[in-house]
C-alpha cells in the first residue's frame, strides 16, 4: 500500500522532512514571480536531501507559476483560502480552485490576515477544514503578540489558538502548524532558542497531532539563523516571508538545515 504521509519512513517511527515554505505575502508581478521561480528551481536539486520546498506566491501567480515548477519537485501553495467550496463572496478563492491550479498547501490564519481581517480561530478552522476536504495541506498559523509574551500568556494563547484552529479530520500527514510569534514578523527579532523549543514542544504535544506532525516556526528566519533554529528537535521547517524573496537566502536557509 502506498503510504501517502510526506514524512512517515514506513518503518514506524517519527521521520519528519524538514519544509522550507516561501510565504511571498502580496508581492511579486509576472517577471519577477517567474525569476525567484526559475532561481528557486535551479537551487532545488542542491537541497533535496536537506528538505523539501514550497512557494506561496499571491494569487495572480498561483497558476503561471504552478506550470514553470512541474516536474521540479518545488511544491506550490496559496497564502489564504475561503471556508466555503463556492457562491457569493466577491473576491475571495476557494479551497478546491487552488486544487486545481495545482496547489498542495495553503497558509491559513496567518498573523496579517488575522490582524487584517479580523480573523478569528473558528474562521482559522473553517478554512483549514475547506483546505483537507479539497484535498491541500493547511498551514495553520498561531503565535502570541508582543504584549502577551511580555505578560507571561504565550503558552495560553498557543494553546488556545491550537484548540480553536485546528479541525476535525486534520492528523500529521494531511496538515502543518506554523508557529510564529507576532513580534518576531518582519522585524528582525527572533526568540531564543529555548523560547522557540519550549513553544515547539507544547505545539507536538497540545495539538494531539502526534510525533510525525510538521512544525514550522516563522518570524524573521534568514541564513544566519536558520541552522540554530532548525536543529531544535521539535522544529522540522521554516515559514519564511521576507528571506523567500531571494533565492539565494532562501535556498541557503533550506542548506542550513541539519
Ligand atoms: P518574515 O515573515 O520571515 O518576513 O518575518 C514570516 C511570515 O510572516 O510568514
Amino acid at each position: 500500500m502506498v503510504n501517502l504521509s510526506p514524512h512517515a519512513n514506513g518503518k514506524g517511527f517519527a521521520m519528519r522532512r524538514k519544509l522550507i515554505a516561501g510565504n511571498w505575502k502580496m508581492n511579486g508581478q509576472r517577471a519577477d514571480g517567474l525569476a525567484l521561480t526559475r532561481e528557486v528551481m535551479a537551487g532545488a536539486k542542491a537541497v533535496a536531501a536537506k528538505a523539501d520546498l514550497l512557494v506561496c506566491p499571491p494569487f495572480t501567480l498561483i497558476s503561471e507559476i504552478g506550470a514553470a515548477l512541474a516536474g521540479s519537485g518545488v511544491a506550490l501553495g496559496a497564502q489564504d483560502c475561503h471556508a466555503k467550496v463556492s457562491g457569493a463572496h466577491t473576491g475571495d478563492v476557494a479551497a478546491a480552485m487552488l486544487a486545481d491550479v495545482g496547489c498542495r498547501y495553503v497558509i491559513v490564519g496567518h498573523s496579517e490576515r488575522r490582524t487584517d481581517h479580523g480573523e478569528t480561530d473558528a474562521q482559522v478552522n473553517a478554512k483549514a477544514k475547506a483546505a483537507l476536504a479539497a484535498g491541500l495541506i493547511p498551514i495553520i498559523c498561531i503565535g502570541e503578540t508582543e504584549a502577551e509574551r511580555d505578560s507571561g500568556k504565550t503558552l495560553a494563547v498557543v494553546r488556545s489558538q491550537l484548540k480553536g484552529s485546528i479541525p476535525e479530520g486534520a492528523t500529521a500527514a494531511n496538515a502543518v502548524i506554523a508557529y510564529e510569534p507576532v513580534w518576531a514578523i518582519g522585524t528582525g527579532r527572533t526568540p531564543t532558542t529555548p523560547e522557540v523549543a519550549e513553544v515547539h514542544a507544547l505545539v507536538r504535544k497540545e495539538s494531539g497531532l502526534g510525533p510525525d506532525l510538521r512544525i514550522l516556526y516563522g518570524g524573521s528566519m534568514k541564513p544566519s539563523n536558520a541552522l540554530e533554529l532548525l536543529a531544535l528537535a521539535d522544529v522540522d521547517g521554516g515559514l519564511i516571508g521576507g528571506a523567500s524573496l531571494k533565492a539565494a537566502d532562501f535556498l541557503a536557509i533550506a542548506k542550513a538545515a541539519p
